[in-house]
């Protein structure tokens, strides 16, 4: 399993401790959540800062834009060091605009879909993504409760990838624990985003390891 630690549940009082303990203990994404306070009630951090940490840790910079506007932002976040951009379907009116754009700046990118989005939504662009990201809370906060509602996307998108040899990850994000994480793990998850989990956890190593080896 790839795991992704979700920055918004890091101390940003000393944030560059907090990637390089994460990194230290195996995780291989760090999941950078953008919010403009516009298409999710919250804003957090902009590019600026992950610029600063970029090349002080070596570690992928997994961005997850919750940003109405993706294609005004995204090359802040190249600049800044983004390995991969996801940006939301229910942000953009033309996804293969917006996918051919991410990728002529030089990254991966992932497409993702919120709670209520069906999976329909995407099919017609699975072929040309590097990740899926699929939401399995309302995204805005951390710490909220699983949806079970993301279970049957994870097997549909697995099904989808086999079948026709597409490259995406699969990723889900929001309320992953213990027990949310073995769920998802069994319906074909790759990359598993966990704020809450791991860095509030009162021994990230462990908590780390168990969602490696899933
Ligand atoms: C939610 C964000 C998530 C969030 C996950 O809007 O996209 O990445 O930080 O937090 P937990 O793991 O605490 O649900
Ligand atoms: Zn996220």
């Amino acid at each position: 399993m790839i795991v992704a630690p979700s920055i918004l549940s890091a101390d940003f009082s000393k944030l560059l401790e907090e990637v390089q303990e994460v990194k230290k203990n195996g995780a291989q994404f760090l999941h950078i959540d953008v919010m403009d306070g516009h298409f999710v009630p919250n804003i957090s951090l902009g590019s600026v800062v992950y610029k600063d940490l970029k090349g002080k840790v070596d570690i992928v910079f997994d961005v997850h834009l919750m940003i109405s506007d993706p294609v005004k932002y995204a090359k802040d976040f190249v600049t800044a060091g983004a390995d991969y951009i996801t940006f939301h379907m229910e942000a953009v009116d033309n996804p293969k605009e917006t996918i051919d754009y991410i990728k002529s700046l030089g990254v991966k990118v992932g497409l993702s879909i919120k709670p209520n989005t069906s999976i329909d939504t995407i099919v017609p662009y699975l072929n040309e993504l590097d990740l899926v990201l699929v939401m399995s809370v309302e995204p805005g906060f951390g710490g909220q409760k699983f949806m079970e509602s993301s279970i049957p996307k994870i097997l549909k998108l697995k099904e989808l990838k086999e079948k026709n040899k597409y490259n995406y990850l699969i990723q889900v994000d929001g309320g992953i624990n213990d027990q949310t994480a073995k769920q998802v793990a069994l319906a074909g998850v790759e990359v598993i985003v966990a704020g809450t989990y791991i860095f509030k956890s009162i021994n990230r190593e462990r908590t780390i390891k168990e969602l490696l080896e899933l």
